[in-house]
């Protein structure tokens, strides 16, 4: 699968500006797949900082918290709003309704929609675990948006952004890796050297549902973006 290093998260963040860019003048309609967590927060500020405009275009989330209501601070909604929409609104935009109390109903409509909307870029970043939206180790290649278990690592690393770990909820709606699969590219930036050991697994390991993000070896037009310090044990 290939890859490309750059010095920086700075210079990373603005190869795929640049990438949302040219996607854009091409066709002001693309269907952006977008993702959440402090990986992608340069690339965001860049496009707020940036003159492009995402009026005709469509952004689908990867996930949302499970029990978390789209005006709590730590909601995915939430972030999305501050670090995005608020500065670039979209045409559309979707992330799953995680204040649901139906959210078999409200998967299934969010995987309709995906398919309604076949998304052109994704954007990925990657958990500690390999983890891709919120699908831990383990889950099935085959799978379509649904309610998931957070694993404890995952809870923990998501800990940062709560008072205190009680809070963080234990579940999530989230794409499926197939569903993640069904882009036409998918990006996946990740940076820092705590990031370096499971980058190497999905880049160069076996493909296998223990490391979710593996599965980007079989898509035809994957790209892992990184900095330095996350491909230090690339071969
Ligand atoms: C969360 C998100 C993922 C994200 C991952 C890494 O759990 N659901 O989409 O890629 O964490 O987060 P960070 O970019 O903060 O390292």
């Amino acid at each position: 699968m290939p890859y490309q290093v750059y010095a920086d998260k700075e210079s990373a963040s603005q190869a795929v500006f640049e990438l949302f860019k040219e996607e854009l003048s091409t066709n002001p309609q693309t269907v952006f797949g977008l993702a959440t967590g402090s990986t992608p927060e340069k690339l965001y500020q860049l496009l707020r900082e940036s003159d492009l405009d995402f009026s005709q275009a469509t952004s689908i989330n990867l996930d949302e918290y499970y029990g978390l209501p789209a005006d709590h601070p730590q909601s995915y909604h939430y972030f999305m709003q501050k670090e995005l929409f608020a500065a670039k609104p979209f045409r559309a935009s979707y992330l799953p309704d995680g204040s649901t109390d139906n959210p078999q109903a409200e998967v299934k409509a969010y995987e309709a929609i995906i398919d309604q909307n076949p998304i052109q870029v994704q954007i990925l970043g990657i958990g500690h675990n390999g983890h891709i939206g919120f699908n831990e180790p383990g889950s099935p290649f085959d799978s379509l948006t649904r309610l998931v278990d957070l694993t404890q690592s995952t809870i923990e690393a998501n800990q940062r952004f709560f008072d205190s770990i009680d809070e963080v909820p234990t579940q999530a709606l989230s794409m499926g890796i197939a569903s993640i699969m069904k882009a036409d590219k998918v990006i996946l930036m990740a940076f820092g050297e705590e990031k370096s050991k499971i980058v190497q697994a999905a880049l160069e390991g076996p493909v296998t549902e223990e490391v979710p993000a593996s599965v980007l070896q079989n898509h035809p037009n994957a790209l892992f973006i990184l900095d330095q310090a996350a491909a230090k044990y690339l071969k």
